[in-house]
């Protein structure tokens, strides 16, 4: 029995409402997935009993996912969440590989890929969330702790407020606003090691986005030293607010760091996009950031935005979103001003990291049409790296969802590499077939990947419930016009 499905099942279910997602735009083509990676041989022998599992536990919690789908044909976001919290999974994956399998039974399955809030209760009822998350996030319990989105931070030691260079956007927010949103854990260096500056995506925050992935592995190392942003509104809100956190971020960083103020940045899906606009926009933020480590960014978008969203009218025309789900769509005024005068080039040394097979949320994600794809017209140097090229047939290379990016084995020892070295990563100084001949990155555990996995659940039950949905996008600020 095969769970891969081939590159034209996968196209097909990419269905053309969703790859035209605005009716005055040219419809977006997804282009052809190239080589397939040989699934069945990289996931093994767990396949089939994996599978034959996940048949019996889609069957047995049918209701409760079915509740979802009507939920969602009612179009009542409220309805969705309540029966997605209701769902108890009845057995948690065996292995990593195992978690892997099921993931990709999920999320590449054309029966299921169509409905997101389906997959995502089916993705709850076998496990890949671990317990408790959802109904964290849904009562509140989130933006606490080392989520926390109030956090008091000195004043910085040089002037980076209202402006650090005069060529510096203006902030909309006060100073007091972004400094809060700075996470600095117990045991920060403050510059006798290199900080590293997590970015979190749509629907998270830097702690529990990184907390069971990257920023774990790398606590402790002595040639990085972790620091994070909480962003409120779990970067739903307007992406180009998310992006002056950003931009007040990487400088203030920079400023408390007394021996090590140049700094490195990871990010994970829109928390690419926006790093990337803070490094356009402000351009004292190109000064001291040294590395550009983005995981899944979508810098063209995504065509599957619309997918995430209910729709508002019994004709399906309009979706009401959050403003940055709106600014995600691949034909937004958001990514059309990022991309345009060489924001479609990295600013400072750049290695971008993405998965061909198969980023749920981020399509299209293959080759040089990957919304996750970088040039380099200003030679700063840049490295994209899709997975499945360089891992191909091998485990490393095998299903990879959007947030599955994170625990990607050839990704963080890349980013390792960058960290140690000058310049982008560079393929030729590690030893590509042996990462790849792993699921996760060393280091993480069957827990760390379904926390890392869940992060999809959280991501959609914070979009359900985010208050300030919108028709349209935000307009743009009057420095991106
Ligand atoms: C990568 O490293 C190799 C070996 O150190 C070097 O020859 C090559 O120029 C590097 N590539 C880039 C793009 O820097």
């Amino acid at each position: 029995m095969r769970i891969l499905i081939s590159s034209l099942a996968l196209l097909s279910i990419l269905s053309p409402a969703l790859a035209a997602p605005a009716p005055t735009s040219a419809p977006i083509a997804v282009p052809k997935v190239t080589a397939a990676p040989p699934l069945e041989n990289a996931v093994g022998a767990a396949t089939l009993e994996e599978r034959q599992l996940l048949n019996s536990l889609i069957s047995g919690v049918g209701s409760l996912i079915g509740n979802v789908q009507s939920a969602v044909a009612a179009q009542n976001p409220t309805a969705i969440v309540t029966a997605l919290v209701k769902i108890t999974p009845t057995s948690r994956p065996a292995d990593i590989a195992g978690c892997i399998s099921r993931e990709s039974s999920i999320w590449a399955n054309p029966t299921t890929r169509t409905d997101f809030y389906q997959a995502v209760a089916t993705q709850v009822a076998n496990g890949l969330v671990l317990d408790g998350t959802l109904n964290t996030a849904l009562y509140g319990g989130l933006p606490v702790g080392e989520n926390s989105i109030e956090n008091n931070n000195p004043k910085p030691q040089t002037t980076i407020y209202p402006k650090k260079d005069s060529t510096d956007a203006p902030y909309l927010l006060s100073e007091d606003a972004l400094r809060k949103a700075i996470y600095i854990p117990s045991g920060f260096t403050y510059g006798a090691k290199r900080p590293v500056l997590f970015v979190p995506g749509t629907g998270s925050y830097g702690g529990i986005n990184f907390g069971n992935n990257i920023r774990k592995l790398l606590t402790g190392k002595d040639y990085a030293d972790p620091v994070w942003l909480n962003i409120p509104g779990a970067m739903l809100a307007d992406a180009q607010t998310n992006s002056e956190y950003i931009a007040y971020a990487i400088n203030y960083i920079s400023s408390v760091s007394k021996n090590n103020d140049k700094i490195a940045v990871v990010s994970w899906s829109q928390g690419g996009l926006d790093t990337q606009w803070a490094l356009k926009y402000w351009p004292s933020t190109r000064k001291v950031v040294t590395d550009f480590l983005p995981v899944s960014p979508d810098f063209k978008g995504t065509v599957l935005a619309n997918a995430l969203c209910l729709s508002a009218s019994s004709m399906g025309a309009l979706n009401i979103c959050p403003p940055s789900v709106i600014q995600q769509e691949a034909t937004s005024q958001y990514v059309n001003a990022l991309r345009a005068n060489g924001g479609d080039s990295a600013y400072v040394p750049t290695t971008t990291f993405y998965s061909g097979f198969f980023d749920e949320i981020v399509e299209p994600q293959q080759g040089t049409t990957a919304s996750a794809f970088l040039n380099d017209a200003r030679g700063v140097g840049v490295l994209n790296i899709e997975v499945q090229q360089y891992c191909a047939g091998q485990p490393g290379g095998s299903f990879y969802g959007h947030a599955g990016m994170l625990f990607n084995p050839l990704a963080y020892a890349l980013i390792v590499d960058a960290l140690t070295n000058d310049g982008p990563s560079n393929l030729s100084r590690v030893d590509v077939s042996s990462i790849c001949n792993a699921y996760a990155a060393p280091g993480l555990d069957l827990d760390d990947v379904i926390a890392t996995s869940g992060l999809i659940p959280v991501a959609g039950l914070l979009l359900l419930t985010y208050p300030q949905k919108m028709l349209t996008e935000p307009p743009l600020r009057s420095y991106a016009v």
